[in-house]
Order: structure tokens, then C-alpha cells, then sequence
């Protein structure tokens, strides 16, 4: 796509990646795709915030060239070192090779050791200004927004914050602005990206967040460097994030399992019965065919976690393993947990699970449940009572 007006002087030079489906590796599933967003800001001097994934590079050139060309650029503003926004950098420095660059001491060392150009980084602290003419930029170090090298630019006579990934959505469109695509698909994908991003970081957004509140910044446009710019009501993504990351959950179960011949299905559906029948909200995932992205997305507000899966080798199935290994990683706080799962000779799936997810941010309240082989009719109302009991646990 080519560049874009956002404000006099201001101007969206990014790529749009319609067809990334796996980010981060496979860890995040981008259904709807995603976007490299890269600022231009032309005054008396010329600034670049950051740049886009390497591939793209020739895109991220051409766009600037639509405005000016890219040699005429005084600073390069790197906000995080991640590849998909400092790919680029390479060619950018063959391009502009007298533009000064800026960006945190991590970022510093995040770009000197994954690209090995010898680049002549300026370090900026919080506060730190950069005229460029009319127009000023201000930094504010944000790290674990969401790595150590995380910083913020303040545009002040726009009013506009660039704060990178914080904000941001994995959402391709032909749009630039929050308010011209689906607010459902917007609202999901921002809730997605904080999940499976920046939930182990709750208490760092909730500081940088306090503290940006104090500065009494004004804030006209959020523009990050994922998906689209809110520009209608910006407050309202931060607003968001504050409730995400308060940890603010709702009477609602996510029963993630994996099944082999069809029991542990079985028992699945009965305990979401049990559990409707309290006026729980449910959702329920074979994690065999469902993106680990949609099932974290769900988990953000659920206060309960059932896990289920069928005994194999006196284990648990291995993609629950591999999801039960990833939302470790998120570090979930204050959730109430139980499991089950059906076994053939030999049991261990549920006292793996329970062993395994126990944690000081998840609470096992009730005991697992095993089944032998098939349930039988006495068994399925075992697995009924399972989530009658879960969901009194939920208060
Ligand atoms: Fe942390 Fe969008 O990279």
C-alpha cells in the first residue's frame, strides 16, 4: 500500500503483511493477517519511526519515496529492536547513510548483536527531546512493553504517541484508522495482542500507564506499530489495556483438551452441561485443532480453567503439553484450575495436568476426575456434578 496523510507532515509508510498467518515462529496464529506500520515525519529535518520487517523493505522504501526521497532523512527513531521492526535497518542505512539514529541503551545493544552494521546508535533516556523544526519528538522508555529495549515517542504538537507494539493489533486491512474497520474484529485482535503479549507484563503496563496519566500528555492519536491507529476516542485501547492487565476476570470457564478415541470428549461435554446448568459462560477447545492465539485470547477473562485430556504413555496428550507450556509462560494470576480425562490400562493424565499447572497463579480447588475407558451413564453424571461444583468454586 502506498503512504499515508495521518496529520500535515505526518505520514503512514508501512507495509501491510495481508498473507503472515504464523508470527513470533508459531507461537501467535495471525488470522487476520498484520501490518508493519513505520512513521514519517517531515519538518526541518526529517525523522523515521521505525521500520518494518526485512522482507518488506523495498516497500517501506518506495513509500517514503512517495513523500521524500529517502537519502533527505535526518533521523532514524528506533523504538524496540524486534526484526519486524527493525528489518529493515540494513537497507535503510545504505539508503540514508548519514541519518542519526536514536533509541534506547537496550535497543542499542538488541541492533549491534542481531545486525552487525556498526551502527552509531544514540542513546535516549526518558525525556530526552529531538527538535525538528516546528515539530518535537519526546521519548519515554517503556521497558517490558514489551522487551527491555521498549520505548515510546511523544510527537507533541500532534499530540500523537508512537509506542510500538504496545497497542497494537495483528489486523491487515486497507484502512489506517481505528474507526474505519469492524470494532468487533478491531476489539478482538487488540484483546489477542495483549493476551498472548503483554499479559506477563501486567504491573509494567499498569506503571508506564499511571505514569503517562500523570505527565497530563495530551493524546489525539495512538499510533502503534501493529494494525490500525485509534484515532476516534484513543483513551479507549488504554482503558482497555488498564482493565486487561488489572486482571479483571468474569464468571466464565475455558476447558482446553485433547482426546484420543473420543472419552475425554465425552466427559467435556457433560462438565460444560454442569457448568451452564450454574450460569457459567463456557468456551471449549480441542486443542488438537484449535490456534493457541483464540484459546489465550478466551482465557484473558475466564476465572476458571478445566483442563481434560486422555492418559497416553502415563501422560497427558502432547498438545496440551505444548499449550499448557505456553500459557506458563503468560504467568495467569488469581485463576481457579481442576482437570480430567479418561485412561485405558493405566492412568497419569490428570496428576500430570494438576501437577504440571499447578502454580502460585493457579489454584487446583477440586480433585481431577478419571474415567476408565468409555463413561458410562453414571460416570457422565460424575462428570456433570464435576462442573456444578467448579462453578460454585467461581464466586
Ligand atoms: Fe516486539 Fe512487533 O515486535
Amino acid at each position: 500500500m502506498s503512504a499515508v496523510k495521518l496529520l500535515p507532515g505526518v505520514y503512514w509508510v508501512g507495509v501491510v503483511d495481508w498473507n503472515v498467518r504464523a508470527f513470533h515462529g508459531h507461537t501467535y496464529i495471525t488470522k487476520r493477517g498484520s501490518t508493519y506500520n513505520s512513521y514519517l515525519i517531515v519538518d526541518e529535518k526529517i525523522a523515521l519511526i521505525d521500520t518494518v520487517y526485512g522482507p518488506f523493505s523495498d516497500q517501506l522504501l518506495a513509500n517514503i519515496a512517495e513523500i521524500v526521497p529517502p537519502e533527505k532523512i535526518d533521523y532514524i527513531i528506533s523504538n524496540h529492536g524486534e526484526t519486524d521492526h527493525s528489518g529493515s535497518l540494513p537497507a535503510l542505512k545504505k539508503a540514508c547513510p548519514n541519518a542519526k539514529h536514536f533509541g534506547t541503551a537496550k535497543v542499542k545493544e538488541t541492533l549491534e548483536k542481531m545486525y552487525y552494521l556498526g551502527l552509531d546508535l544514540h542513546v535516549v533516556k526518558s525525556g530526552d527531546t529531538l527538535s525538528l523544526g516546528k515539530k518535537t519528538l519526546s521519548f519515554i522508555e517503556a521497558p517490558m512493553l514489551h522487551w527491555p529495549d521498549s520505548m515510546f515517542t511523544y510527537l507533541a504538537e500532534d499530540a500523537l504517541l508512537f509506542p510500538n507494539d504496545a497497542f497494537g493489533q495483528h489486523l491487515a486491512s486497507s484502512a489506517r484508522f481505528s474507526d474505519e474497520v469492524d470494532a468487533g474484529a478491531l476489539i478482538e485482535e487488540a484483546e489477542a495482542y495483549f493476551a498472548n503479549i503483554l499479559w506477563p507484563f501486567s504491573s509494567m503496563v499498569l506503571r508506564k500507564i499511571d505514569e503517562l496519566v500523570k505527565m497530563k500528555l495530551p493524546v489525539k492519536m495512538i499510533a502503534p506499530s501493529h494494525g490500525v491507529i485509534w484515532r476516534k476516542d484513543p483513551m479507549q485501547i488504554v482503558n482497555s489495556y488498564v482493565e486487561w492487565a488489572k486482571n479483571t476476570t468474569r464468571k466464565k470457564v475455558v476447558i482446553a483438551y485433547e482426546t484420543m478415541w473420543g472419552s475425554t470428549e465425552k466427559m467435556a461435554y457433560r462438565i460444560v452441561d454442569g457448568l451452564v446448568s450454574e450460569g457459567v459462560e463456557v468456551k471449549l477447545y480441542d486443542v488438537a485443532h484449535t490456534d493457541n492465539t483464540e484459546m489465550i485470547r478466551e482465557m484473558l477473562y475466564a476465572r476458571g480453567y478445566i483442563f481434560g485430556s486422555s492418559t497416553h504413555d502415563n501422560n497427558m496428550l502432547p498438545n496440551l503439553a505444548m499449550f499448557l507450556e505456553f500459557l506458563k509462560g503468560l504467568k495467569p494470576t488469581g485463576r481457579k484450575a481442576a482437570a480430567f480425562g479418561s485412561f485405558g490400562w493405566a492412568g497419569g493424565a490428570v496428576k500430570e495436568m494438576e501437577s504440571f499447572i499447578a502454580s502460585p497463579g493457579i489454584e487446583i480447588v477440586q480433585p481431577g476426575l478419571s474415567v476408565k475407558f468409555v463413561p458410562n451413564a453414571d460416570e457422565l453424571k460424575k462428570c456433570f456434578e464435576f462442573g456444578v461444583e467448579f462453578a460454585k468454586k467461581l464466586v
